[in-house]
């Protein structure tokens, strides 16, 4: 039997999938079991307040909520729970994510989420930092993160530039 997720990846939709995959992909390079739903602040109100009502009594840890344009869905969740929840502003049509962004990170005082960078970066960086928090209270996650950061340092050093011409 698979472990019960620690992760709950929210999206608003599955347009925003191409880029958060890569948040799924990290977390499963750790060997965090995680779940990932779509579920919209506007579009499935009820159904997006009840899954962060419930998340911590289904055993989920921590949140990572994804959404582009008025991105209020990680507001949304955060107000519903006391999980610490992570945002990533997804790239939007017109504005390119500002939009997402802005609407994440200028949460009114009282009810904090945790706004990463906008696109593949923040996806793959919200992983990174649920893993870092899991990774307090994990020793083996630990070294994992440990390992991971090492051997990015390595591939960075051992990079070479062309000669010119
Ligand atoms: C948001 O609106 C979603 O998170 C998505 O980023 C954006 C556009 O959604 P679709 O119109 O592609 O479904 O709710």
């Amino acid at each position: 039997m698979s472990n019960p997720p620690l992760v709950g990846i929210v999206m608003g939709s599955d347009s925003d999938w191409p880029v958060l995959r890569v948040c799924a992909e990290t977390l499963k390079k750790f060997g965090v079991a995680y779940e990932a739903r779509i579920l919209s602040a506007h579009r499935t109100p009820d159904a997006a307040l009840d899954y962060a009502a419930t998340a911590r009594q289904r055993g989920l840890k921590i949140l990572i909520g994804a959404a582009g344009g008025a991105a209020h869905l990680a507001g949304v969740l955060a107000a519903k729970t006391e999980l610490p929840v992570l945002a990533v502003p997804m790239p939007s049509k017109h504005l390119q994510g500002l939009d997402s962004l802005l609407s994440m990170v200028q949460m009114p005082g009282g009810i904090p989420v945790a706004t990463f960078a906008i696109g593949e970066a923040g996806a793959t960086n919200a992983a990174l930092f649920a893993v870092a928090m899991l990774a307090l209270g994990d020793a083996e996650l630990a070294r994992q993160l440990s390992d991971f950061r090492a051997q990015q340092t390595a591939k960075v050093l051992a990079k070479t530039l062309p000669d010119l011409p």
